[in-house]
């Protein structure tokens, strides 16, 4: 049985983590075929956003404990296990996590590296880690705290408590919560509006956003700029801007 598991559904496609005796805990199977997948409709022109879930009790709790607890440091950095996740980031499709139920460790980690969370209202933020003696390894410590700011990252990160869907949302990790059994329904009908716009605008976009966590903000508004000059070079943009003066609907080609 696969361990994650893909529908297609142009212009989107949905990815599924599919462990559920472990709560969809990320071992490195998992991993492997998580980022095969990404990077497979990352390549593919027709498919212009993604969504990444997992079950309706879990999206993911976690990297495998099991694994980690027998694994060695120096096994761990020669498999370069968590290397992969730097595959993940370099997807330039959207990306929306669909979060249901425990997000948690290495799963709310591959949450937040998604371009935006939407959560059910039974879902479940933490980031556990040092009860079990480690650090959060795949961007907990870097991107929590750029999401909801020190005092809250320290807190949960430090104390091992979990936010419920309405603190984090009101925290800044979540952008929608949503009803407990409209969750998958939801993020996929986020992640069809974000499909109908121009694909290389959003890319672009994706990009300048990232750019505001990595550079000061005049290198970032410079970016913003050259981001747009390029965008201005599309096909795309010819047929949205044209398409708004005629008063009909742009039909984008993604070039
Ligand atoms: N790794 C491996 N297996 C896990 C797991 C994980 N992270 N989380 C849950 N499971 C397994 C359990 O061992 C259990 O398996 P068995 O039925 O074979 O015993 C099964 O999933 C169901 O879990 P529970 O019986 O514990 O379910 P529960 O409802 O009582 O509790 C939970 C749910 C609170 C999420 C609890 O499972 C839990 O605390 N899990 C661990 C969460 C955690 O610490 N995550 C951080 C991992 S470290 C990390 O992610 C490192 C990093 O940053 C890279």
């Amino acid at each position: 049985m696969s361990s994650v598991l893909v529908e297609r559904d142009e212009p989107i496609a949905v990815v599924l983590l599919n462990r559920p005796e472990a709560l969809n805990a990320l071992n490195d199977e998992v991993m492997t075929e998580l980022v095969d997948v990404l990077e497979a409709f990352d390549a593919d022109d027709a498919v212009r956003c993604i969504v990444l879930g997992g079950s309706e009790r879990a999206f993911a709790a976690g990297a495998d404990i099991g694994q980690m607890a027998e694994a060695g440091a120096i096994e761990m950095y020669e498999a370069r296990r968590i290397d992969r996740w730097d595959s993940i980031r370099k997807v330039r499709t959207p990306l929306v996590a669909a979060v249901s139920g425990y997000c948690l460790g290495g799963g709310n980690e591959l949450a937040m590296a998604c371009d935006l969370i939407v959560a059910s209202e039974t879902a479940r933020f933490g980031q556990p880690e040092t009860g079990l003696g480690i650090i959060p390894g795949a961007g907990g410590t870097q991107r929590l705290t750029r999401a909801i700011g020190k005092a809250k990252a320290m807190d949960v990160i430090l104390t091992g408590r979990f936010l419920d869907a309405e603190e984090a949302e009101r925290a800044g990790l979540v952008a929608r919560v949503v009803a407990r059994e409209a969750w998958l329904e939801e993020a996929k009908s986020v992640a069809r509006a974000i499909a109908e716009k121009g694909p290389i605008a959003q890319r672009l976009a994706k990009e300048s956003v990232n750019r505001a966590y990595s550079s000061t903000l005049e290198t970032g508004l410079d970016y913003e700029r050259k981001a747009l000059y390029l965008a201005f070079a599309s096909e795309d943009a010819r047929e949205g801007l044209t398409a708004f003066t005629e008063k009909r609907k742009p039909e984008f080609k993604g070039r």
